[in-house]
């Protein structure tokens, strides 16, 4: 039975999320909680080679979401369920909503699909908050160096892709938008009042 808090960071390339889970594990660090930073693609076992692939080479859309789904599920069964039935907080640099806005929004790839295979992998296990640092993808291309295949689509795509993930955050109340285009100060502080405004650490 979980018993941590799960906690996901989402949103198109350059957005700054990486930047701000480093900021959030500390702030938890420093409040006494034990702390998971992990991260989609990579944090598995299979991760770093699965990684690899992605990021590198040319495929279907539908099997390049169904290679993250299965990286996501040993990362489910190997690292995140077991550090939450620890009662530890898990921090996820990306989860299931990427591939929602990447595979699905971005590529096409069927929605209904994507949520029933989701259904096997995740087995209920959603986040309880899930925090979307919304950028232009003008505002995301300037601050990203160009590093791999998915980095490497451009402004239309990403466009595509942030109107997905704000489509996804209409729908689920786990959801909170956070403007990433502010100064890093200023985004740190909106993440840290959403985290405090839900109750999740005080049990509320
Ligand atoms: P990162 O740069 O945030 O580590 O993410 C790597 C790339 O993988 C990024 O361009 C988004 C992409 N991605 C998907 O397209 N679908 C997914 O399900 C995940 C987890 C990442």
């Amino acid at each position: 039975m979980k018993k941590g808090i799960f906690i996901t960071l989402e949103g198109i390339d350059g957005c700054g999320k990486t930047t701000q889970a480093k900021l959030l594990k500390k702030f938890f660090e420093e409040k006494g909680f034990k702390v998971v930073l992990t991260r989609e693609p990579g944090g598995s076992s299979i991760g770093p080679e699965v990684r690899n692939i992605l990021l590198n080479k040319n495929m279907n859309p539908v099997s390049e979401f169904l290679l993250f789904a299965s990286d996501r599920k040993e990362h489910i069964k190997g690292l995140i369920k077991p550090a939450l039935e620890r009662g530890e907080v898990v921090i996820s640099d990306r989860f299931c909503d990427s591939s929602v806005a990447y595979q699905g929004y971005g590529r096409g790839v069927s929605l209904d699909f994507i949520n029933y295979v989701h259904n096997f992998i995740l087995e209920g296990l959603l986040p309880d908050i899930t925090l979307l640092f919304d950028v232009s993808p003008e505002v995301g291309l300037k601050r990203i160096h160009v590093s791999d295949r998915i980095e490497g689509e451009g402004a239309e795509f990403l466009k595509k892709v942030r109107n997905g993930y704000l489509e996804i955050a209409k729908r689920e109340k786990r959801f909170a938008i956070i403007n990433g285009e502010k100064s890093k100060d200023k985004v740190y502080k909106d993440m840290v009042s959403e985290i405090l405004g839900r109750g999740l650490i005080y049990g509320g």
